[in-house]
């Protein structure tokens, strides 16, 4: 595995240049995915929902409107697409804001729920951005990370690894692994599942402490 953090700033093109193309590409792909795992959570009514690096709001959707959510992205060009989503359907329970995921402009524990939807192989440095969602998520808070990660079977694994020059250039990177990324972020897993399975993509349900239920385990 290549090391966790890296230090460059992430430079693609793909989140900027590429926006108006993202939701005809991606967009399509990933909600269905995104859809499940939202109605899983039965987010209660008046919960705070954080959503980083949301991108053109794939999810948005998907969300109950008797919460409220805030999406934060870097990329101006996908958050005139977010806005633009937000306007046509008059939601009022949605807001996008230009922030960066690495230094979150809020104080600690507002969030009853912090998303990270295909973002963690796309950040320069997941575990500070992770350190970033724990501290703004509230103790009974939950944290909800989708992602690919290198597979853990050792010829997939190479194969990944393999692609990763390639990918990083497009805006992300294959060669994280999800065990280790877990142990370095210290976060409380819940519930680690995929939505069927052939699927490449993890859904991990994590708490930023361990409580009763969940204690602190060895992933
Ligand atoms: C693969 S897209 C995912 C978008 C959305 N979550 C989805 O599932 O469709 C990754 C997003 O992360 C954003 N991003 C990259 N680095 C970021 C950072 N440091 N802070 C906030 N957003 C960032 C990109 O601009 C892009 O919109």
């Amino acid at each position: 595995m290549g090391k966790i953090a890296d230090i460059e700033a992430h430079e693609s093109k793909l989140y900027s240049e590429f926006a108006p193309l993202y939701d005809s590409i991606f967009g399509k792909i990933f909600y269905n995915r995104l859809e499940r795992v939202i109605e899983d959570l039965y987010i209660p009514p008046g919960a705070q929902v954080l959503e980083v690096g949301a991108g053109t709001g794939t999810s948005f959707p998907a969300y109950p409107t008797h919460c409220n959510i805030t999406g934060v992205d870097l990329a101006p060009d996908m958050l005139a697409r977010a806005r633009q989503k937000i306007a046509n359907n008059g939601w009022r329970h949605l807001k996008v804001i230009e922030m960066n995921a690495l230094d979150l402009k809020f104080p600690d524990n507002s969030f009853d729920y912090v998303m990270a939807f295909h973002v963690v192989t796309v950040v320069p440095d997941p575990v500070r951005m992770i350190a970033e969602a724990k501290r703004v998520c509230k103790p009974s808070g939950r944290i909800v990370i989708v992602n690919h990660f290198t597979s853990d079977v050792p010829l997939l694994g190479t194969l990944t690894r393999a692609v990763d020059p390639l990918t990083r250039w497009l805006g992300w990177r294959t060669d994280l692994q999800l065990k280790p990324f877990i142990e370095t972020t210290g976060l409380i897993i819940e519930k680690v599942y995929k939505i069927n399975k052939t699927s490449l993509y993890t859904v991990v349900l994590a708490r930023k402490e361990p409580n009763g239920r969940y204690p602190a385990r060895e992933f």
